[in-house]
């Protein structure tokens, strides 16, 4: 359904999007998962044709972005980051405007319409303008203007931003359904749980490159069978290096002052090297031990923890 090939934008000397290529299958919901700055929206804006890329190419349907995008508009939905919709108006005639600029008729716009407002709450505030909505609710009605014509591409750019846990609920709901009916998904986030829940493939972005693409299960194999091991204590990031680097079998996932995260067998080596700090005279307070997961995972692959 989207096939983007060597993508790439600048912003003066800054490669804002460097090189990245994917590929989204009909139904899918890809999760575009990264911090601040990486270059997510910029990614959206370009499949969006808001943005003129530097380079690469992108196909949608089997379409050319570069020469079919009035056609290719018709069956894209936007949702995104900054707000698109007009204050004055209400909710109701803001879907409507929207609804009817994608030639939807009166019957199943009125449906769609009050089964999007009743799951996101909405509804009995349909009436006001928008002026008058919440932060939390001007981002529901946001994301319901971009989904109401039922698009084949749905892109969304972290639709559920500062919406409470209910509403969120309600919302992977309604993109899960949409899935179901065969819209394509592109839901960019910074927040892990979401793209573990949501998301059937995720893409780690960082710096403007791709780093990993995967399935959840196929992304925790990079990081392998190990335990991930959070030391805490007293100590600065290069003592606690120098004693690490003694034992060859633990990998350094993030370093810090009085913190380092460690991939290790840990009811093997944990012993040895708590021994190590020990004898260094370096205080240890806390230890904990987990799974692998799609935290470890970013942690290993970009050296930052990655924090709502
Ligand atoms: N119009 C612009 N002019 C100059 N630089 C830009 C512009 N848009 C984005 N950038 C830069 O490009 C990089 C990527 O930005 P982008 O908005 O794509 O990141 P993002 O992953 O969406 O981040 P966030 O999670 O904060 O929304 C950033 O360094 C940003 O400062
Ligand atoms: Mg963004």
């Amino acid at each position: 359904m989207l096939n983007i090939s060597h993508l790439s934008k600048s912003f003066n000397s800054l490669k804002a999007v460097d090189d990245i290529s994917f590929e989204v299958d009909k139904g899918e919901i890809f999760g575009f998962l990264g911090p601040n700055g990486a270059g997510k929206t910029t990614t959206i804006s370009m499949i969006s044709g808001l943005l003129k890329p530097d380079s690469g190419k992108i196909i949608i349907d089997g379409l050319d972005q570069d020469t079919n995008i009035k056609k290719i508009k018709k069956l894209m939905g936007v949702v995104p980051q900054d707000m698109a919709f007009y204050e004055e108006l209400t909710a109701k005639e803001n879907l409507s405007f929207w609804g009817k600029l994608h030639g939807m008729g009166k019957k199943t716009l009125n449906e769609r319409m009050a089964y999007l407002l009743t799951k996101t709450g909405l509804s009995g505030r349909e009436n006001d303008p928008l002026k008058k909505y919440s932060g939390g609710m001007k981002r529901r009605i946001n994301l319901i203007i971009g989904l109401i014509h039922q698009p084949k591409l749905l892109l969304l750019d972290e639709p559920t931003l500062g919406i409470d846990v209910q509403t969120k609920l309600n919302i992977y709901e309604i993109i899960q359904e949409a899935s179901e009916k065969d819209s394509t998904v592109i839901y960019t986030t910074h927040n892990l749980k979401e793209a573990e829940e949501l998301c059937h493939r995720i893409a780690i972005i960082d710096n403007g490159k791709i780093l990993a693409i995967g399935t959840l299960e196929e992304l925790i194999q990079i990081v392998g069978e190990k335990d991930i091991v959070l030391i805490q204590g007293n100590f600065k990031a290069e003592q606690a290096s120098q004693i690490i680097i003694q034992f060859k079998e633990a990998e350094t996932l993030s370093l810090k002052d009085e913190n380092i995260v460690l991939s290790v067998e840990a009811s093997k080596e944990i012993p040895v090297i708590l021994e190590g700090f020990f004898k260094a005279g370096l205080p240890v307070n806390s230890i904990s031990i987990k799974q692998p997961n799609l935290e470890s995972v970013f942690l290993k692959l970009t050296g930052k923890e990655l924090r709502e």
